[in-house]
């Protein structure tokens, strides 16, 4: 449940991409330590073909009273690129979440809950069948909170950059 109502979330359009990517970058500088990398963040470099211009994608950002952004996720058709997932999906029935940032001082209020709830509302609409994302154990609270949005684990990497990739099958 939304514990601040004065949140909303929205699909961004062109108007948009400017304090979006400026958030993302933000945010990815503090969760990741790392500056701006063309291969990691060639989604956010391209944002416009990628998220607004291919249809079975998009971008949502919650926005506060002030209308700041304050939480990111993007979704999109998952590309198969990840060798040790062949053969699990169907790719022309998956999305893959991404970028799920929410500001250090509005967590565990709700936002990133919302986030998902109208990513999936997306993906039915869309016709996907099933979300797939991957994450990183080292993450505080990452796991714990996919795993409270009802998606699985679906295999653990292990490794230095502990990744896990989780899925949630979507009912009808
Ligand atoms: C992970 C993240 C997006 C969660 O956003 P949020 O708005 O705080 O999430 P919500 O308030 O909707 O939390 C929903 C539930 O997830 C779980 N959860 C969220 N954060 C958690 C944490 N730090 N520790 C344990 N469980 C957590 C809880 O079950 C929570 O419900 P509760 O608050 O009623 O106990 C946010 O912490 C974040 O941006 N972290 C840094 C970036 C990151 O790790 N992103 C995920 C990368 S894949």
């Amino acid at each position: 449940m939304l514990k601040n109502t004065r949140i909303f979330v929205k699909r961004l359009g062109n108007s948009d991409i400017q304090p979006a990517t400026e958030f993302a970058f933000k945010m990815i500088k503090e969760v990741y330590g790392r500056g701006i990398d063309p291969v990691w963040d060639h989604d956010l470099l391209n944002f416009e073909d990628l998220y607004i211009k291919t249809r079975g994608n998009t971008f949502l950002a919650a926005f506060n009273e002030n209308g700041e952004i304050v939480g990111t996720l993007a979704v999109r058709r998952y590309d198969g690129r990840i060798k040790s997932l062949e053969g699990f999906y169907d790719l022309k029935a998956t999305a893959e979440l991404a970028k799920c940032y929410v500001d250090r001082k509005y967590r565990r209020r709700g936002i990133g809950s919302l986030l998902v709830k109208e990513a999936e509302q997306f993906c039915r609409g869309a016709g996907y069948k099933v979300i797939y994302l991957h994450t990183h154990m080292y993450l505080p609270g990452a796991y714990e909170f996919w795993h409270s949005q009802g998606f699985k684990l679906r295999l653990d990497e292990g490794g230095p950059r502990q990744t896990v990739h989780m899925e949630k099958f979507l009912s009808p």
